[in-house]
């Protein structure tokens, strides 16, 4: 890192932000913050808080308690600049069927007072961007899914806001469609545009976000960089060994090592934890084959990323 480098500016911050509905705690003294250029992942399994987060942020919601900026506006007391600096796109948004794309897009340049004589370019902007050019005719009805949520991003970007809140864009989508939403994502933060797109799969997010945060029952639990999630959130490394006889005792002589913080027998094999990612994990064949156990078979875990997650997010590690 170049040590003279100004600190990265902040685009969205949120200071201790809480949300009740009723009894409901939907979001939980939430410390958040989001730099500039950042494509930001906001990660929460259903009913975490996502929503009702990226609602206050978009100034349609009071906080409980607690505050927000955006770009050094604060959400509730400047709530007109904000709106003009954001596009907000809903997790369901209605879309008027019986409007054509151009129609419906010009519709919105006006609501945003853009100058007539200056909408048709910026539609035709905007289309291009999301790949939609050649449907400008069309009904938005007779618009695929795809099409359509695309149609949604188009419209979010027709006052060109610096900064994108996206509630689950790629959701319901095919594999294909959501492949040429993150394009048009990774486009967007290239032209320099904030990014924080929510969503419930933290892997599907793993390659196109610079930074993510993720959410339970309306607080923070995870706020960094997509490869810190696995060193922070499950410290320990685990292998697995197969002793040809006796793993009890195997799992015995293991445990005297202070390289291995726990050995549990798993059907016949040990899964072995080693105290964290910079101990060598040689040393558990060393230290068995050296006790006289036959190794039958050796192996490095593979926790994926998601399955991080789903142990974070049911409460399986600290
Ligand atoms: N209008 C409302 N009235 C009452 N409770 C609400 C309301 N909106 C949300 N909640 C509650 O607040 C909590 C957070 O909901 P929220 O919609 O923000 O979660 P989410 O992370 O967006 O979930 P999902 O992945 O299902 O979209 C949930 O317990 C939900 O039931
Ligand atoms: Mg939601």
């Amino acid at each position: 890192m170049n040590e003279t480098a100004a600190p990265p500016e902040i685009a969205v911050q949120t200071h201790q932000l809480t949300r009740r509905y009723g009894t409901t705690l939907a979001v939980d003294r939430l410390d958040m913050t989001v730099y500039r250029g950042d494509l930001f992942g906001f990660i929460g399994s259903n009913g975490a808080g996502k929503t009702t987060t990226l609602r206050i942020l978009a100034t349609f919601l009071a906080p409980s308690e607690g505050t927000a900026t955006v770009l050094g506006h604060d959400i509730v007391k400047e709530a007109d600049a904000v709106r003009h600096i954001i596009g907000y796109m809903p997790d369901f948004f209605g879309v008027y069927k019986d409007m054509e794309v151009t129609e419906y897009l010009d519709f919105f340049g006006a609501c945003y007072k853009i100058p007539a004589a200056r909408r048709e370019q910026t539609v035709n902007d905007v289309l291009e961007l999301v790949g939609l050019t050649h449907k400008r005719g069309e009904l938005i009805g007779a618009l695929s899914r795809g099409m359509q949520q695309r149609l949604g991003l188009a419209r979010v970007l027709i006052h060109d806001p610096k900064v994108l809140l996206l509630d689950e864009p790629a959701s319901g989508l095919d594999p294909r469609a959501r492949i040429e939403v993150m394009a048009i994502l990774q486009e967007l933060q290239r032209l320099g545009k904030t990014i924080i797109i929510s969503s419930h799969i933290l892997s599907e997010l793993q390659s196109l976000c610079n930074r993510v945060a993720i959410i339970e029952k309306g607080r923070l639990i995870y706020s960094g960089p997509v490869q810190g999630v696995r060193d922070q959130m499950a410290p320990g490394r685990v292998v697995w060994a197969r002793v040809a006889d006796d793993p009890a005792k195997a799992a015995e002589l293991l445990r005297q090592r202070p390289e291995v913080s726990e050995v549990e027998e798993v059907d016949g094999r040990l899964r072995i934890t080693l105290t964290d990612h910079e101990v060598d994990h040689a040393i558990v064949p060393e230290v068995l084959v050296k006790g006289g156990f036959r190794l039958l078979e050796f192996r490095e875990d593979e926790l994926g990323l998601e399955e991080v997650f789903l142990r974070v997010t049911r409460g399986e590690t600290a």
